[in-house]
């Protein structure tokens, strides 16, 4: 005869394994990047913005970032003007990090959550921070 009841209880571990990494990952799905812009510089802005719209930088920012590289390693030109008409410096060093200048709670947020890691910090200084 087949033990009904070892039977039932091997199937129940048995769909409770395939179960759990679903389980255990569903917290981290959840929770959602929380990049912060609350650094000393941008608190001391008047209109609180980036060098585009939030929309622009949340999708573009790395083909803008490729986009200043080019223009400055190539044609030799460091001035952006932006579609508001202000002027920067193309730097991710002295521009981008002046402001967001918390790259653990900003850039980090982001990337660790989608898994990337750009290798630009093998070469360019990263903004220092306490810890
Ligand atoms: C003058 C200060 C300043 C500079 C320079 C600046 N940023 Fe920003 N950035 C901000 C502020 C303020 C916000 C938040 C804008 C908002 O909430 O509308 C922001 C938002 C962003 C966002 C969107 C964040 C989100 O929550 O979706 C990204 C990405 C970003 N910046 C990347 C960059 C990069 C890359 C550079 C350099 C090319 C840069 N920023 C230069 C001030 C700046
Ligand atoms: C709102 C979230 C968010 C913030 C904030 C953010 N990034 Fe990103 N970044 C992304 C995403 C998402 C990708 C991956 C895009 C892809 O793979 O298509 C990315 C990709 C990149 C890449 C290209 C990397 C690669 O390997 O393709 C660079 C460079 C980059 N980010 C620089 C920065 C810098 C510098 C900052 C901080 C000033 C920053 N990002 C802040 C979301 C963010
Ligand atoms: C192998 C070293 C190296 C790596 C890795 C690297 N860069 Fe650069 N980058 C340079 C050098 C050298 C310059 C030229 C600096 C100059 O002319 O002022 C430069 C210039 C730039 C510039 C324009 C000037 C400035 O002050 O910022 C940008 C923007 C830039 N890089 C972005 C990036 C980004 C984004 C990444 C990562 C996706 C990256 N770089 C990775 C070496 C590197």
């Amino acid at each position: 005869m087949y033990n009904g009841g070892k039977i039932f209880i091997g199937l129940i571990i048995f769909v409770g394994l395939l179960i759990l990494p679903f389980y255990l990952s569903m917290g981290k799905a959840i929770a959602k990047p929380d990049p912060k812009v609350d650094t000393p510089v941008i608190k001391q802005m008047a209109v609180k913005q980036c060098v585009e719209s939030k929309d622009f930088m949340k999708t573009a920012h790395m083909q803008m970032l490729n986009d200043w590289r080019d223009s400055v390693v190539r044609e030799g030109n460091r001035l952006y003007t932006a579609a508001d008409g202000k002027s920067y410096d193309m730097s991710l060093q002295n521009t981008c990090m002046k402001c967001h200048s918390n790259k653990k709670q900003f850039c980090d947020e982001c990337h660790n959550f989608v898994a990337v890691k750009p290798y630009c910090w093998d070469c360019h200084l990263m903004p220092k921070e306490g810890a």
